[in-house]
């Protein structure tokens, strides 16, 4: 039997949903039944253009990166079932880790199941009594719990507002370790955290900068080495993820020696948590190589995503003036935008939307991500789908 005070706030959120379903408006979580190249098929067979995904190179179906996926599935089956630690560490775990670090210019890297555990897990670690974590309100929500998590205290400043860093900063100085956590790209918006200033911050209040670069890695650089490499700054950890541009699934850390041993011996979702399955680090392994060696897949990206930017602006959107591949489109209404949501991938665009608590009520969005594997076409019939149903529902 379900206590009272549980089953109401169960019920709070169950009715909420089973509505939107019943209406046809939940937008969330809806199934595809195909691999998600530029196009993905529901589970009615109708194909749709895939416009919310983060492959942003096209990784996760390349024939090269697949083959390479395959002949590890092969040599290690498909789990390690275990924990780094004790059976969970091959070969290609700990090769891939020094070929991340080589590639990013670091010491030592540590791998992980996923990217929101590469966050939680070495916040966690990294906690405890006289440590100060100071975190931007839009960082990822796997930094917030991380920083919940580590028992440190908590300052949060404005959204990219270096004068209130700074003066958290000035006034932490009496914390034994101060530690400051920002993406290198906000994954809701698609902008930037301005890297160079904030390492000019920390170094001159002697305080670690740890970069989530989930949505930077593969994508910003001179050669694909992410936010930190477009802004020229090396930060003392690095955190990425393999699911978005590597088009695989698991995360990693970079940093010195001593950072990285210390977080393999104390940050629990590294101890007592199943290794990311090999398959999947071959997989990621063939991605760092695309990247390094095709950057014909990058400068696809771009132009697509210029494409697109251009295209919302002609059909008569006011898009933010950011350059990434994340797209934010505004609606407003949260209603307006979960009905949208299902106009479009009846008509043939699979859109996702941010709506409340992800973003402030009233601010519902659309999220688009543009990808390398996207066709002229696919973006033209996109954006005149998405037009289209702008235009009937009145909001360009
Ligand atoms: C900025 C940021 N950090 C971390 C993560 C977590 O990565 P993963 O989904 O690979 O676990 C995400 C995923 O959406 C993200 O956008």
């Amino acid at each position: 039997m379900i206590n009272a005070s549980y089953a109401h706030r169960f019920h709070e959120v169950s009715a909420a949903v089973r509505a939107g379903i019943a209406g046809g408006t939940y937008p969330y979580g809806q199934p595809v039944a195909s691999a998600q190249r530029n196009t993905a098929d529901l589970p009615t067979g109708d194909p749709v253009i895939m416009l919310t995904s983060n492959n942003y190179l096209g990784l996760s179906v390349d024939a090269e990166v697949l083959a390479a996926a395959q002949r590890v599935l092969q040599h290690y089956g498909l789990s390690t079932c275990g924990a780094r630690l004790h059976n969970g560490t091959t070969v290609i775990h700990r090769e891939f880790e020094q070929e991340l670090a080589r590639w990013l210019g670091f010491e030592d890297a540590v791998l992980f199941s996923s990217g929101f555990l590469a966050n939680v897990a070495p916040l966690s670690a990294l906690g405890g009594p006289g440590v100060v974590f100071i975190a931007d309100q839009l960082d990822h929500q796997s930094i917030a719990d991380g920083c919940a998590q580590s028992g440190a205290e908590l300052r949060i400043f404005p959204h990219n507002d270096l004068v209130k860093l700074e003066y958290i900063l000035r006034r932490s100085q009496d914390y034994a370790c101060r530690l400051v956590v920002v993406d290198g790209v906000y994954s809701m918006d698609g902008d930037l955290a301005p890297l160079d200033e904030i390492a000019g911050l920390c170094e001159r209040y002697d305080a670690l900068l740890m970069v989530d670069d989930a949505h930077g890695l593969g994508v910003f650089g001179e050669t694909g080495r992410g936010s930190c490499e477009h802004f020229g700054v090396t930060p003392d950890i690095l955190m990425g993820t393999l699911s978005k541009s590597f088009g695989s699934s698991g995360g990693f850390i970079a940093a010195n020696h001593e950072v990285c041993d210390y977080i393999r011996h104390a940050a629990h979702g590294y101890l007592f948590n199943a290794s990311p399955p090999p398959v999947l680090i071959g997989g990621a392994r063939a991605a760092l190589q695309a990247i390094q060696t095709r950057p014909e897949l990058r400068q696809r990206l771009w132009a697509n995503t210029i494409a697109f930017r251009q295209g919302l602006i002609d059909e008569g959107f006011v898009i933010e003036s950011g350059s990434a591949p994340i797209v934010p489109i505004p609606v407003g209404d949260d209603d307006l935008a979960m009905q949208m949501t299902r106009l479009m991938r009846e008509r043939g665009v699979f859109l996702s939307v941010a709506a409340f608590p992800a973003v402030p009520r009233g601010k519902s969005r659309f999220r688009a991500t543009v990808t390398a594997i996207l066709e002229d076409r696919d973006l033209d019939r996109a954006l005149s789908v998405i037009g289209t149903i702008a235009r009937e529902k009145g909001i360009i």
